[in-house]
């Protein structure tokens, strides 16, 4: 047993800690930007544009996303949150519903979900079908603006306040399997150092932001999270 107290963790995830599950990542190579184009499939302009388009993405990411089993890293966080005697925030990036699918709970999910739906003219939310149909109606208002409830590029991500409230508390803040590439989650390594967190990226390669961590592990998700986990789980002190 360790002597040093890390309290409160507030971690971040992106598409890394999913790629093993099966899931393709956005900026790696063969990856989901490489194959569309961000301002087709993930703005309110394309879907303006297009929506059976921008539905038919979707409709494909939520059948992939369904088939998916969690693996070992989020099962790790997990088991971190249900052992760590403070308290385990997640924050995610992502859109399946992996880390709760491994039995995470709390997860706040700040670009949305793909088991979701949203109402473009009432802001309604509801439970996404698995295929969502262009000009679906709002069960709320009607209108047929049915939409998934993921967070678009110029759209402010959810949950903001909460998360931020979070780095500001938090005496460990990791982030695992992201590019660095996209605000403001890329700045929430910053922001947590800013008020006196230990920083950690786990990440297959450096992201944009590794100069601004001050602890680095890298490898694959399913190898270097659970190593991560133990070595927590075996410095808390427990009593
Ligand atoms: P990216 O595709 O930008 O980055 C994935 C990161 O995961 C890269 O740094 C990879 O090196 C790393 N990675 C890949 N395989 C891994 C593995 N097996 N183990 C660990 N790490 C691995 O995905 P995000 O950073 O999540 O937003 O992307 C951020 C946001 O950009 C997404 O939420 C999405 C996207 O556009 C919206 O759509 C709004």
């Amino acid at each position: 047993m360790g002597t040093r107290r890390t309290g409160k963790i507030v971690i971040l995830t992106g598409a890394g800690i999913s790629a093993e599950s099966g899931l393709g990542t956005f900026r790696d190579e063969g990856g989901l930007w490489s194959q569309h184009r961000i301002e087709d499939v993930a703005t309110p302009e394309g879907f303006a544009r297009d929506p059976a388009l921008v539905q038919e993405f979707y409709n494909a990411r939520r059948v992939q996303a369904a088939a998916a089993r969690p693996n070992a890293a989020h099962l790790a966080l997990a088991h971190l949150q249900e052992d760590h005697r403070g308290e385990v925030v997640i924050v995610t990036q992502n859109v399946d519903a992996l880390h709760e699918a491994g039995g995470a709970q709390s997860v706040l999910h700040m670009h949305g979900t793909l088991a979701g739906a949203l109402c473009a003219g009432c802001g309604h939310r509801w439970r996404a079908p698995d295929t969502m149909a262009v000009g679906e109606a709002c069960p709320a208002c009607a209108a047929p603006l049915a939409r998934p409830d993921v967070v678009w590029f110029g759209e402010m991500p959810y949950l903001m306040d909460e998360i931020f409230g979070h780095l500001a508390s938090c005496d460990v803040f990791a982030a695992i399997g992201t590019s660095g590439e996209v605000y403001p989650a890329a700045g929430f390594v910053r922001e947590a150092a800013a008020y006196g967190a230990h920083t950690v990226e786990l990440n297959l390669e450096p992201s944009s932001v590794v100069s601004a961590f001050a602890e680095t592990r890298f490898g694959k998700a399913t190898d270097i999270v659970p190593a991560w986990v133990d070595d927590l789980l075996g410095q808390t002190v427990r009593s």
